[in-house]
């Protein structure tokens, strides 16, 4: 059989370290996981409760509402009013998704036909590539590349922030700008992702105005996926493009629970920001489901009203993880910048092993050294010089992965 739209697609290169890890477990061994960005930290207690309640009320067992009951809609409009100072109309700029994946997913369906043209950061979150592409149009990869150390980075402590942020910006618009120049048709769409995942790469709020403007001169549609809004690590705090004036003219942007809260099996998502894009997907939205499961929609309204500094609590999990992680790799003599965002670390593969490639180098860290990662090539041919830790095991974990590829990797300086 034939099955044109998904013939060209690469193997999942993901799942070739997930099948190792799972073999050497059955094994016996006890490999460390910090291969998917799968978070480990526990949901609120309040949503676990309210879920738990609304369940036993029959009424809520009807289908719901596919753009999201009209509460759970005002409780994603006052956390955008509190947290970023953004007014947004419920009714008309707001619509639920089944997590930010499915949202971008058929948001390209609606802004994309075949031949349109989409421009996609290079290495990327896979769905980035893939959404457009499966919605049949020309995707165009732009190289986003993170400062290496020395170039700004920043310590523990926060220093050298918005320098490190600039270094990220800065030569990706430039590149965005080249291949906008030099594509023909001209690309209708722009997929971002900051913090970014999964180079970490973070910029500051005059990028996101650079952006707009650039995309309100050209007639171009942002798509923000703000998958990590509330990951931001010594005093950096990512911002939403929507907090730039006027960004409403050109810009959605998607925020989901998965990482803030630590909802990411409850599925919850938001498409926010351009009326008539909102509306686009909540028309197609009422044709494909029939929202989430009402409990569901419950339990996210009080998470984000009554759990709203649960975030800043999941944000210091995962900083102090990353200061565990990147501390220890830098001690066995592996380079690597901190990030300022996201629960990842884009490592460089070491120079030693650096002819490897990622794949056999993820390969060789789950047999030699326990530990699992994912292989950069997983994220584009551009993510292969680097694998990507997730910062899913807890900090004494984390340390005995770093003492399992000291072990395991001679090499290192
Ligand atoms: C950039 C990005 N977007 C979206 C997601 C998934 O979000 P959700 O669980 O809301 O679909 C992830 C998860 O790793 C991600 O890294």
């Amino acid at each position: 059989m034939e099955f044109r739209r998904i013939n060209g697609l690469p193997p999942y290169v993901f799942a070739t370290i997930n099948d190792l890890k799972l073999e050497a477990r059955r094994a016996g061994e006890d490999v460390i996981d910090l291969g998917f960005g799968n978070p480990d930290i526990p949901s609120p207690d309040v949503a676990v409760e309210k879920l738990a309640e609304s369940v036993h009320n029959a009424r809520n067992h009807r289908y719901s509402a596919s753009r999201g009951i009209p509460k759970l809609r005002r409780a994603i409009t006052d956390l955008y009013m509190r947290k970023f100072g953004v007014e947004l109309d419920p009714d008309t700029e707001v619509v639920t998704t089944i997590g930010a994946k499915e949202g971008l997913s058929h948001l390209m369906w609606v802004l994309l036909a075949p031949g349109d043209g989409a421009l996609v950061p290079s290495p990327s979150y896979p769905i980035h590539i893939y959404a457009p592409l499966f919605a049949g149009a020309e995707v165009r990869q732009v190289r986003l590349e993170r400062p290496s150390a020395g170039t700004g980075a920043t310590g523990a402590d926060g220093a050298g922030v918005s320098q490190s942020v600039l270094g990220s910006g800065e030569a990706f618009f430039g590149a965005l700008v080249e291949a906008w120049e030099s594509s023909w048709p001209k690309p209708r769409v722009v997929v971002l992702s900051f913090p970014h995942n999964p180079t970490t790469s973070c910029v500051d709020l005059a990028f996101m105005e650079t952006l707009v403007g650039f995309a309100k001169e050209h007639e171009i549609v942002l798509v923000h996926d703000f998958a990590y809004a509330d990951l931001g690590f010594g005093g950096y705090k990512p911002p939403s493009i929507l907090e730039v004036p006027g960004a409403k003219d050109v810009a959605v942007e998607l925020y989901t629970l998965t990482k803030s809260f630590s909802m990411a099996g409850w599925r919850v998502g938001f498409l926010v920001g351009n009326a008539e894009i909102v509306q686009a997907l909540t028309k197609l939205k009422s044709y494909l489901d029939y929202g989430t499961f009402q409990p569901i929609q419950i339990a996210a309204i009080v998470a984000m009203n009554e759990a709203s500094e649960y975030p800043l609590e999941v944000n210091k999990i995962y900083q102090d993880r990353r200061d565990a992680l990147c501390d220890g790799m830098n001690r066995i003599g592996w380079d690597v910048v901190p990030p300022e965002g996201t629960m990842f670390v884009w490592a460089p593969i070491p120079e030693p092993y650096a002819e490897m490639g990622s794949l056999e180098f993820a390969k060789f860290l789950v047999k030699e050294a326990e530990v699992a990662t994912s292989p950069g090539v997983g994220f584009g041919p551009g993510g292969d010089g680097h694998i990507r830790f997730a910062l899913i095991e807890n900090e004494k974990r984390i340390g005995q992965a770093v003492r399992n590829m000291k072990r395991a990797l001679p090499k290192l300086g």
